[in-house]
């Protein structure tokens, strides 16, 4: 049994219709810490979160969450993780307190009436309990849902999006809560598709069509991915972007007014654009390769390795 890690699991796969949409993933997560999971939209999360807290049975793969078999003890996983599904799991046309009440009932808690009291007393929403549920803000939903998933005090949080189209206020309150929990001990795996989200976690998984592409510290994905970046600025970028996506070494990506460009180390942007468009206008500067150059990388890759 691993102490130390509260998601240990290898060769992680599940096949739907004979695809494998998990692919051979091995995961894990130290316990107290912050995991960031990325991947473009179907490329697996879900799946893999639902596999990790018993849900949903692996067709391959061993390992443990929390100390427990994954494939043996799915009961008891499922007892100690807090699992916040991708479209919050909130029941709309019940209150506030009955939502709480009816997670409370799922669990089979004794002291119901107490863990609904001081949920709503931490939420801050005593004064709303009978609010209706449907009629909350985004924000306001998603604290809920998190105290919904809180309420059996789970080691392990699985949050699947979380903060998917919540605004930007409701989602710097929500990661403060993430840190402070983890603080005090819990483990979080979060999906995300956040940028700025990626880079508060203390590690991150970044997978795609199934298969794990890249894990570690922010710096240690960017650092490994091994790529170069170049901003272009000036006139005429569209131009410059149609030049630059005939060559598939340059991963071109717009931001803003400006246009990044990524490529692996050893390919020299400068000297490539005075061959091909002597001349030209276009200010071309090295900067620090970001997450999102990287994951952008990746999935590229990914998708022609696929074709
Ligand atoms: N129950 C299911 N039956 C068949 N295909 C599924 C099922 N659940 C998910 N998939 C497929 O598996 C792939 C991965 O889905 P998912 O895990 O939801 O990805 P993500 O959460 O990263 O968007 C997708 O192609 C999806 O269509
Ligand atoms: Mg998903």
């Amino acid at each position: 049994m691993s102490e130390e890690f509260a998601i240990d699991v290898r060769g992680l796969t599940k096949r739907f219709a004979g695809r494998a949409v998990v692919d051979a993933l091995d995961i894990r997560v130290r316990r107290g810490e912050i995991c960031g999971f990325l991947g473009p939209n179907g490329s697996g999360k879900t799946t893999t979160i639902r596999m990790l807290c018993g849900l949903l049975d692996a067709d391959a793969g061993e390992g443990s969450c929390l100390g427990h078999d994954i494939r043996r003890e799915a009961r008891r996983i499922k007892r100690r993780v807090g699992y916040m599904t991708q479209r919050f799991g909130l029941y709309e046309d019940l209150s506030i307190e009955e939502n709480l009440d009816f997670v409370a009932r799922a669990y089979g808690m004794s002291a119901r009436r107490r863990v609904v009291d001081e949920a709503l007393v931490q939420l801050g929403l005593q004064g709303r309990r009978r609010q209706l549920a449907g009629t909350l803000s985004g924000g306001w939903k998603q604290r809920l849902a998190l105290a919904t998933c809180m309420l059996h005090e789970p080691e392990l949080l699985l949050l699947d999006e979380p903060t998917a189209g919540v605004d930007p206020k409701a989602r710097r309150d929500f990661w403060q809560q993430i840190h402070s929990l983890a603080a005090q001990g819990l483990t979080v795996l979060v999906s995300t598709h956040y940028m700025d989200e990626a880079e508060r976690c203390h590690r991150l998984a970044y997978i795609s069509y199934g298969k794990l592409l890249a894990a570690g510290t922010a710096e240690e994905v960017i650092a490994h991915a091994g790529l170069h970046t170049w901003e272009l600025r000036g006139e005429q970028l569209g131009a410059a972007s149609t030049l630059l996506q005939s060559d598939a070494r340059w991963m071109v990506v717009p931001f803003g007014s400006a246009v990044h460009v990524s490529a692996p180390r050893g390919e020299d942007l400068p000297a490539w654009l005075a061959e091909r468009a002597s001349g030209h206008a276009w200010r071309v500067t090295p900067i620090a390769t970001g997450l999102e150059d990287v994951f952008i990388a990746l999935t590229q890759h990914a998708q022609d390795n696929f074709a």
